[in-house]
C-alpha cells in the first residue's frame, strides 16, 4: 500500500525513481509519479496508471532534464480518487512531497490552510501536510524547524520523503508509525518504504526512526535528531537474500511462492528444532505461552485465518483456551481481559496497521505480546515482547500463499511444544507430529504442486461460476475462509465461507441449479455430516467440488479432489485452493499477481 522512492546520487536520479518503483508495485497501488530537481527547477510528472505508464510519460518528455536527485511514489488511494491529480507528488509553494499514512485531521487544517491563502487542487491529505511544511519553511527558513511545525500540526500516521526548492538536490524524510528506510550504494543514496526497492544495491540499510529526519545528498546520506543536531546511526543488514523475491523461470511472483511452500516449512520448522522436538526454549524464550492461562490471537485477513487453525491446534494440542480476534475490531470489542492472557499477533509484513495498533493496545495495558512475523525488522518485530520467524522468504504476490503456510506450521510446532511442556501429549507422539509436519508435509505439497495440470483442469471447469461457497466443519471451515478469500481475492468471483451445518439456516436458500459449492472435508469425526450436507445442496442442483484426505465414492461429489495429507490436512490442501484460485484468475484474465484494489501491505487503519 503506497510505495515512497527517494535517490540522491551521482548518476540520472529517474531511471533509479522508476526501477524502485517497479520493486514497489506488489504493495498494490493505483497512481504513480515522480518529481526531480531540474535544473530550472522542481519537475514532477504523474499518472493515473501504472509504473510502466509513467515510465511511457517520462520517456516522452521533450526534453528530459538530468537531474540527480529526486523523489518518487506508488499510490493506493485513500483521501480521494486515484486521478492523477490526487497522485504523488504533491507540490506547494516551495515544497514537493510524496507520504504514506493518513493524516487525521486534514479537514480542518485544509480550511485553516485556505484562509491563510493557500490553494489546493487535490483531495488528498497529502496536499495539506505540504502546505504545512511550505508554511513552517517560509516561516523561519529552516527545513527541521518546518518538519517539527508540520509534524507538531498533525495527527495520524506518516512516511514523508520532501523536496525544498531552495535546497537543490536534497531530499529530507520523517516519520510516525508508516515506516521507511534509508541506505547507501556505490551508486547513490536512497530512500524507500520496505527494503525490497535497494537491496539490489546494498547489503545494509538504515530504519529510519520516529523523531528522526533523513538527509539524502548526491555526496552522502546523513541524519540528524528532530531538533537539527546530527546523528550518527548504525546500519542493519538485510537478512533476506533479494533474489528471493524475483520470479524466475515462474509467470507469476504467486505461482513461484506457492511452489516454495515445501521449502518454507522445512526452514521455519527446523530454526526451531532440537533431537527432532520444538524448543521451548527458541520458541517461548520468556515463557510467555507456558505461563498463559489464555490466548489469544490478533490478525487480519490469511494471517488471521491461519490464526483460526491456530487455535484449533492450541486448544485440540495444549488445551490452551484460545480466542481469535479481527485487529481491525478487536480494539472496539470489550474483551473481559485477566491475568494470564497472553497475546499472539501474526502478520506477514510485520507492517499492518491494523495489526499493529491493536498490539500498541494490548501493550498500552500491561499485557505481553507475541509477534509471529515473516519480515525480520519489521515494525511487529520491534514492537513486540517475543517474536516468532517463519522463514517463508519474501512474499511479493499480493494473495498470501507461503506465509499461511508457514504460519499454520509454526503454530502447530508451537501448539505441540506448549502441549509437551504442559503433559498433554508425550515425547514420542509429539516426535510423530514434527515428522509429519516437517516430512510428510512437503511431500504431499510437492506432490500436489506436481499434478497442477488436474487441479488446473478443475479450474477451468468452474472458473466462469459467478459465486461459489466454501463449506467445511471445525478446521475444515477455517480451511474453507481461507480458500474462500484466496478466489475471491485474486479471480473476483463472490465466494463466501460457510460452516456446512450452519448452511441449512438460510444460506442454502441461495443453492439453486449448477451453484457451485467447494466442500472441505478431513478427518473422520465430520465426514458423514458434511457428506450429509453436500447432499443437501445436491439435491437443490447445486454442483459440488469435495477436497477430502481419503478416498470418497465418486457419486458423493460432481468432483473429487484427494489431498492424502495424514496430519496437516489444511496445511496441504490449502496449496490446492491456491492453486485452484490462481489458474481459476488467470483462465479470468485477472492480474494475478496485483489485484485490483488490493494492498499487500496494509499500512493505513
Ligand atoms: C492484506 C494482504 C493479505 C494479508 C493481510 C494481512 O490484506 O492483501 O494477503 O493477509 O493484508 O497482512 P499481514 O502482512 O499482516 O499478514
Amino acid at each position: 500500500m503506497c510505495g515512497i522512492i527517494g535517490y540522491c546520487g551521482k548518476e540520472e536520479a529517474a531511471p533509479y525513481l522508476l526501477k524502485g518503483l517497479y520493486s514497489l508495485e506488489y504493495r498494490g497501488y493505483d497512481s504513480a509519479g515522480l518529481c526531480v530537481f531540474a535544473p530550472q527547477g522542481m519537475l514532477t510528472v504523474k499518472t493515473a496508471g501504472r509504473v510502466a505508464d509513467l515510465q511511457q510519460k517520462w520517456d516522452a518528455l521533450p526534453e528530459r532534464p538530468f537531474a540527480r536527485c529526486g523523489i518518487g511514489h506508488t499510490r493506493w488511494a485513500t483521501d480521494g480518487a486515484p486521478t492523477e491529480k490526487n497522485a504523488h507528488p504533491h507540490r506547494v509553494g516551495s515544497v514537493s512531497i510524496v507520504h504514506n499514512g493518513i493524516i487525521e485531521n486534514s479537514g480542518a487544517l485544509r480550511v485553516e490552510l485556505q484562509k491563510k491563502g493557500y490553494v489546493f487542487v487535490s483531495q488528498t491529505d497529502t496536499e495539506v501536510l505540504a502546505a504545512l511544511l511550505d508554511e513552517g519553511y517560509q516561516a523561519v527558513g529552516n527545513i527541521p524547524a518546518a518538519i517539527r511545525y508540520a509534524e507538531s500540526r498533525v495527527t495520524g500516521s506518516f512516511a514523508v520523503a520532501a523536496m525544498f526548492e531552495p535546497e537543490k538536490d536534497t531530499v529530507w524524510a520523517f516519520r510516525k508509525e508508516s515506516p521507511l528506510i534509508a541506505a547507501t550504494a556505490p551508486n547513490g543514496n536512497f530512500l524507500a518504504s520496505d527494503i525490497f526497492a535497494v537491496s539490489r544495491y546494498t547489503s545494509q540499510y538504515y530504519p529510519l526512526q520516529e523523531e528522526e529526519i533523513a538527509v539524502l545528498r548526491p555526496d552522502g546520506l546523513s541524519f540528524l535528531q528532530k531538533d537539527g543536531t546530527p546523528l550518527e546511526k548504525d546500519p542493519v543488514s538485510i537478512l533476506t537474500d533479494s533474489r528471493q523475491a524475483e520470479k524466475g523461470a515462474f509467470p507469476h511472483h504467486m505461482l513461484k511462492e506457492i511452489f516454495d511452500a515445501p521449502d518454507a516449512i522445512r526452514e521455519t520448522v527446523a530454526a526451531y528444532l532440537r533431537d527432532g522436538l520444538p524448543s521451548l526454549s527458541l520458541l517461548d524464550p520468556k515463557g510467555f505461552l507456558r505461563r498463559a492461562k489464555r490466548l489469544f490471537i490478533v490478525a487480519c485477513g490469511t494471517a488471521l485465518n491461519a490464526g483460526k487453525i491456530g487455535k484449533f491446534y492450541f486448544e485440540k494440542l495444549a488445551g490452551l483456551s484460545t480466542y481469535c480476534a479481527i485487529a481491525s475490531e478487536f480494539r472496539y470489542d470489550s474483551p473481559i481481559l485477566q491475568d494470564g492472557d497472553h497475546f499472539l499477533f501474526i502478520t506477514q509484513s510485520g507492517e499492518t496497521a491494523d495489526t499493529l495498533a491493536a498490539m500498541r493496545m494490548v501493550r498500552g495495558m500491561g499485557f505481553s505480546a507475541t509477534a509471529l512475523v515473516n519480515t525480520p525488522n519489521s515494525t511487529a518485530v520491534n514492537l513486540a515482547d517475543s517474536v516468532l520467524y517463519t522463514r517463508a522468504g519474501p512474499e511479493i504476490a499480493v494473495a498470501s500463499t507461503k506465509a499461511y503456510v508457514a504460519q499454520c506450521s509454526l503454530l502447530y510446532l508451537v501448539a505441540n511444544a506448549v502441549a509437551l511442556y504442559r503433559e498433554k501429549i508425550n515425547a514420542v507422539a509429539v516426535r510423530e507430529n514434527v515428522h509429519a509436519l516437517y516430512h510428510d508435509a512437503p511431500i504431499c505439497i510437492a506432490n500436489l504442486l506436481a499434478d497442477r495440470e488436474a487441479v488446473r483442469a478443475i479450474s477451468q471447469k468452474y472458473c466462469e461460476a459467478p459465486s461459489c461457497f466454501f463449506i467445511g466443519r471445525g478446521l475444515d471451515y477455517s480451511l474453507a475462509e481461507e480458500s474462500s478469500l484466496k478466489c475471491k481475492e485474486i479471480s473476483y468471483i463472490h465466494c463466501e465461507a460457510y460452516p456446512a451445518g450452519e448452511l441449512k439456516h438460510g444460506t442454502i436458500a441461495l443453492i439453486e441449479e449448477n451453484t457451485l459449492v467447494v466442500a472441505i472435508v478431513s478427518g473422520e469425526m465430520v465426514r458423514e455430516k458434511t457428506f450429509s450436507n453436500i447432499r443437501e445442496v445436491r439435491a437443490r442442483g447445486g454442483k459440488v467440488l469435495l477436497v477430502t484426505d481419503r478416498h470418497a465414492e465418486t457419486q458423493v461429489a460432481d468432483d473429487l479432489y484427494i489431498v492424502p495429507a495424514k496430519k496437516l490436512f489444511p496445511v496441504c490442501a490449502a496449496v490446492f485452493f491456491q492453486l485452484f484460485a490462481y489458474y481459476g484468475a488467470l483462465l479470468r484474465g485477472c492480474d494475478v499477481d496485483k489485484p485490483r484494489n488490493l494492498a499487500k501491505s496494509v499500512t493505513v487503519e
